[in-house]
């Protein structure tokens, strides 16, 4: 069994070591976590936007991210995968979510779950999972998953207002045994302020440098998807050129029958993934 998630992140902020993450929703992206050894990962319900190709993430169901979480889960240390709850699973009812949580946890084999905002209805329910063993990270500042009601994806905790607010929503989640904070879009001196009070990690995305992690939708960082991605990305790839370029010369090469060649192609052997030798 690899490290357990809160036992991991405590150790990076007693040391003062920046926590990292990335979402992974498939043996591929599970693969590209392991590899940079991040803290743990994330099965977010950006699923719907960068594996589903829809513009929001309401339409991704619990059996969806179920199913990924699964895949993540047995190429990634379980323990340190974090399930995301989609919309409709959470929130409208305290008894609700903390079922449809105990499923997606014992369902998927996560170490973890998120969900969104911290009404009465969360936070009964962060208290209810942590108690009955359940880890919950929670999420505050751009929700995605309100983004009908909210207009856009927009910065959070502009006013003082605002800001006052999130600061009360973060020590209630901290208060009812929520592991960890995710910030999202949240303007940086909120989120400093945040950080300083909360004794549980904040974990930022688009929040700027003051919280104790980073967590990014890898398909972002790679250039994974045509368009642009959120301002506050930096593109350490541009995978989805690449690999348009690699299909179009495939493509150009099969039509001018120079795919595939050599002696070997000609005799119809073949090694590798297909079984051994052909
Ligand atoms: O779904 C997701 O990828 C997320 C991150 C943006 C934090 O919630």
């Amino acid at each position: 069994m690899s490290e357990f998630l809160l036992t991991r992140l405590r150790k990076r902020v007693k040391h003062g070591q920046p926590i990292v993450s990335i979402t992974a929703y498939d043996y591929f992206t599970a693969l590209l976590a392991r590899a940079a050894d991040v803290d743990f990962v994330l099965v977010g319900d950006s699923l719907g936007n960068v594996v589903q190709g829809a513009e929001t993430t309401v339409g991704v169901s619990l059996d969806q991210v179920i199913y990924h979480t699964r895949i993540v889960c047995d190429h990634f240390p379980p323990e340190r995968v974090v399930l995301d709850m989609p919309f409709g699973t959470f929130k409208l009812d305290a008894d609700e979510t903390v079922s449809n949580c105990v499923r997606a946890f014992k369902e998927s084999g996560c170490g973890a779950v998120k969900f969104e905002g911290a009404n009465n209805e969360n936070l009964f329910a962060v208290r209810t999972l942590t108690e009955a063993g359940v880890p919950v990270l929670g999420h505050l500042g751009l929700l995605p998953q309100r983004v009908h009601t909210e207009g856009g994806y927009k910065v959070q905790g502009k006013t003082r207002a605002q800001a006052d607010e999130l600061s009360r929503e973060a020590l209630a989640l901290q208060k009812a045994g929520a592991f960890g904070v995710v910030l999202e879009c949240v303007v940086p001196e909120v989120t400093a302020r945040i950080t300083a009070e909360l004794k549980i990690p904040t974990i930022g995305i688009g929040a700027g440098l003051e919280c104790d992690g980073q967590i990014i939708v890898v398909h972002d960082i790679l250039g994974m998807l045509p368009g642009d991605a959120p301002s506050f990305v930096r593109r350490y790839a541009e995978l989805y050129d690449t690999a348009t370029d690699a299909v179009r010369q495939y493509a150009d090469d099969v039509r001018a029958q120079r795919f595939p060649s050599g002696p070997r192609a000609a005799r119809g052997e073949h090694a590798g993934r297909y079984g051994g030798e052909g």
